[in-house]
């Protein structure tokens, strides 16, 4: 009754924020895994254990951490009738203190780990579904490469598939910490206040209609300057919603403007076709083609004082052992 599964996190291309409950998002979106920021996840049901426990990074998970996982631990035992606690052990290959979100590689990794070492085999749908209740882009952090999730309607209909498989696209996804400290407003927060933003109803009725499709047309001609041009302008609207929600959350500092106002249309107007995206925090990801490219933004990025961590497009989730 022991396995252990590996994940990767993911970037979004088209971003979930704001969902409806049971983490439903209201519109579909798109990412693609992150092939150098990943978690390995062992979990043993075990019969005679009187309460969960959680390690992650060879601590003792925080308060915060251990009651989100039993409460995730908790839905897997009631869907799948299992009833033994679990000993769950996490370790992520990048540090958390860099603040990239390590739940979606964290929920998924727990996902595959929890149902294969209760023995049980379900589709890919199901696992992706089933991570998305730990952590909304959890979900698609289980299928490979560059991935689509369905916003569907209920627990069932919502879930990622992949679009493409990892080596699609040679796409580079730098990573580049601005900050290392915590995001004082989690996303968990901040999906419930984004529907206070005035621009809310527009992204959802109108402008992440349109992206998406952009989206998929750029990536099925794998065209960079449409793809960067829509991905620059839906991170922009994502802290835009943030910014002019009530209360409203500020997540770029000086540095994020920096790179993304001068540093990288700078780069582009050197002719690199390098453009940015941002999660809900300060950190700039660097999007650019493999080859030359990426070799120049990587020379470039040593020249700045920031540590960063560079990733190419990546396979979903994967249980490694079993037994
Ligand atoms: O899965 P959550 O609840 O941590 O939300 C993730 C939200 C963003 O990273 C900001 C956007 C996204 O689609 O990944």
């Amino acid at each position: 009754m022991i396995a252990t599964a590996q994940a990767p996190a993911n970037i979004a291309f088209i971003k979930y924020w704001g969902n409806k409950p049971g983490n439903l998002p209201w519109s579909d979106t798109i990412s693609f895994n992150l092939s150098n920021c990943t978690t390995e996840t062992t979990v043993t049901w075990q019969p005679h254990l009187a309460q969960d426990t959680v390690t992650i990074d060879n601590q003792p998970a925080t308060q915060k951490a251990l009651l989100r996982t039993i409460e995730f631990l908790d839905a897997i035992r009631s869907t799948y009738d299992i009833k033994h606690k679990a000993q769950v052990t996490s370790r992520n290959n990048f540090p958390m203190s860099v603040g990239i979100a390590s739940s979606a590689s964290g929920f998924s990794a727990l996902a595959l780990a929890a149902i294969a070492a209760a023995r049980l085999e379900l589709p890919e749908s199901e696992l992706s579904a089933l991570a998305r209740l730990g952590s909304g882009s959890a979900c698609r952090s289980v299928p490979d490469g560059f991935v689509i999730w369905h916003a569907g309607q209920d627990r069932q209909s919502s879930y990622a598939e992949s679009l493409y498989p990892s080596d699609y696209w040679d796409l580079r996804d730098f990573v580049v910490i601005v900050s290392e400290q915590e995001k004082k407003v989690g996303s968990a927060d901040g999906h419930k206040l984004a529907r206070t933003s005035p621009l809310f109803e527009t992204r959802i009725k109108v402008n992440l209609p349109t992206r998406l499709k952009a989206v998929l047309h750029a990536l099925e001609t794998k065209d960079i300057k449409l793809l960067g041009e829509t991905i620059e302008q839906e991170a922009r609207e994502l802290h835009q919603v943030a910014l002019t929600s009530t209360p409203s959350i500020v997540y770029a500092t000086n540095q994020t403007h920096e790179l993304i106002d001068q540093v990288i249309p700078d780069w582009r107007r050197q002719g690199i076709p390098a453009y940015f995206t941002l999660d809900a925090g300060p950190n700039v990801h660097v999007i650019v083609p493999g080859g030359n490219p990426a070799d120049t933004i990587r020379q470039n990025l040593h020249q700045l004082p920031y540590q960063f961590i560079e990733n190419q497009p990546a396979p979903g989730a994967r249980v490694i052992s079993q037994s």
